[in-house]
């Protein structure tokens, strides 16, 4: 049991209590990010003269060394420490003797947990800005391939009318669009350090805190010290847009699981993203979008937990905010997870075109564009939409589509038809005719593609 305290304590930690404190089982995971914040933290207590010279580089060779023994494996960070400051702290002064016990001045671990949960953080915010702008990339390149591959657009997953996978994807593309703008607002909005805090009310020495501000990349200073140890809002919104992101893949892969069902057979995963059935031979299942799907639960779960942890706490540091990391960790590494498996899926995936458009051509969905004709041709729409309904269930009857109607069989039902109705409802004219902007059409297509191309450019990886 090592611990950073003990001189006001007369008794030994019981050993449960001891256990059910420590936190170095999950904080581990960012000695990166705590030994880079010490190096900064003792480059400015140098500085500003409050260590010499001669202790900052002893200090920070000490660091180094950790870092380097704790990467190659002949420095485990085991659970005899608290948590992750106590085994820093612990094994540099084993390291370099006294001068190892100044690396806390001025500093508290409320706002070294701060620090490094920001710093950790912040790297994944930029991976996942970097995982959803692969997944845009690869929705990009179905969009600008199928411009023209038909298939029937769903309301209340009934065939509605003719749209192309450009413009299945394009709906995606801006959700996910939309996920990364968010990752990159709260990056922008948590880019400040707390360090220099203290516990909650900053310190009598006179750090600088500009300076460690800089120094670790951040665009200043916290601006009030019992906020700084105690804002967990950075991590909540990450939570929500996480959640988002999930909820997002989870619609697409309920969309990938009814297209791979032996009904629909628009698509074929790649065997690399299948699975097989231990007893049924013939199966290849979707268990990737499954995954996904059902995976979509921990990190709403994950948010709904850090707020009900958060909401009543008094200012400043309580140790509740311990429960912030394992959550946040977990619902991380399950969005980075998935948005990689997702994409991955996605760029190897078989469309299935001629099923697709087959699909569009008998469900109906140019029975909007028939109405669309005959008030064209002076015939009220009330009026067009009643004769288009006969239509419809005459074709029902016969069990052929609307396209495979002769022109007797038209003009029986309507005088009004004649041989361009073959052309006003063929599927490429019926997308064709939607070029608003935002709509299916190929020319209002290919300016959105433009456009989409134009927000990639412009948007590098943070
Ligand atoms: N393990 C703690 C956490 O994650 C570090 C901060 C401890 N501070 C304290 N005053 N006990 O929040």
């Amino acid at each position: 049991m090592a611990q950073l305290w003990g001189g006001r304590f007369t008794k030994e930690t019981d050993k449960l209590v001891y256990n059910f404190n420590a936190s170095i089982s999950f904080d581990k995971r960012f000695y990166r990010q705590d030994i880079r914040g010490s190096i900064a933290h003792v480059t400015m207590l140098a500085k500003q003269g409050i260590l010499t010279e001669e202790e900052k580089e002893q200090i920070i060779d000490g660091l180094n060394g950790i870092l380097r023994d704790v990467e190659n494996g002949s420095l485990p960070i085991t659970d005899e420490y608290e948590d992750i400051h106590s085994f820093v702290e612990a094994n540099l002064t084993a390291r370099i003797g006294d001068a190892g016990k100044k690396l806390h001045t001025g500093r508290s671990r409320n706002d070294q947990v701060a620090l490094d949960m920001k710093l950790y953080t912040r790297d994944e915010v930029t991976e996942l800005d970097g995982l959803l702008r692969e997944l845009l990339e690869v929705l990009l390149t179905l969009m600008k391939e199928n411009t023209e591959t038909f298939m029937p657009g769903f309301t209340h997953l009934q065939k509605a009318q003719p749209i192309t996978l450009a413009h299945h994807m394009g709906a995606y593309f801006e959700m996910f669009k939309r996920d990364r703008q968010r990752m990159r607002d709260i990056y922008k909005r948590m880019n400040l350090c707390p360090l220099g805090s203290g516990a909650l009310a900053g310190t009598t020495y006179p750090l600088d805190r500009e300076y460690t501000a800089e120094l670790l990349g951040f665009d200043g200073p916290t601006l009030n010290s019992m906020d700084s140890v105690s804002d967990r809002d950075y991590l909540i919104e990450l939570l929500s847009a996480m959640s988002t992101v999930m909820m997002h893949l989870s619609r697409f892969s309920e969309e990938v699981i009814i297209w791979n069902s032996n009904e629909y057979k628009f698509v074929e995963i790649d065997d690399a993203y299948s699975t097989g059935s231990s007893i049924m031979p013939q199966k290849k299942n979707p268990d990737i979008a499954e995954l996904v799907r059902g995976k979509t639960g921990r990190v709403y779960g994950a948010l709904m937990s850090l707020l009900t942890t958060m909401k009543g706490i008094p200012l400043a540091y309580n140790k509740d905010m311990q429960e912030d990391k394992e959550l946040v960790f977990d619902a991380i590494d399950t969005t980075k997870g998935c948005l990689a498996l997702f994409t991955g899926m996605l760029r190897t995936m078989k469309f299935n075109a001629e099923r697709m458009e087959e699909s569009a051509k008998h469900g109906f969905t140019n029975a909007t564009d028939a109405a669309d004709y005959l008030v064209n041709h002076g015939v009220p729409f009330r009026d067009a939409h009643g004769i288009v309904g006969q239509l419809v269930l005459y074709c029902i009857e016969k069990k052929i589509a609307l396209d495979d109607m002769t022109l007797e069989e038209f003009k029986s039902i309507s005088p009004v038809f004649e041989e361009d109705i073959y052309d006003a409802i063929s599927m490429k004219t019926c997308v064709e005719m939607r070029n608003t902007i935002g709509a299916p059409g190929k020319a209002a297509m290919e300016k959105v593609i433009a456009a989409e191309e134009a927000y990639l450019a412009e948007n590098p990886e943070l």
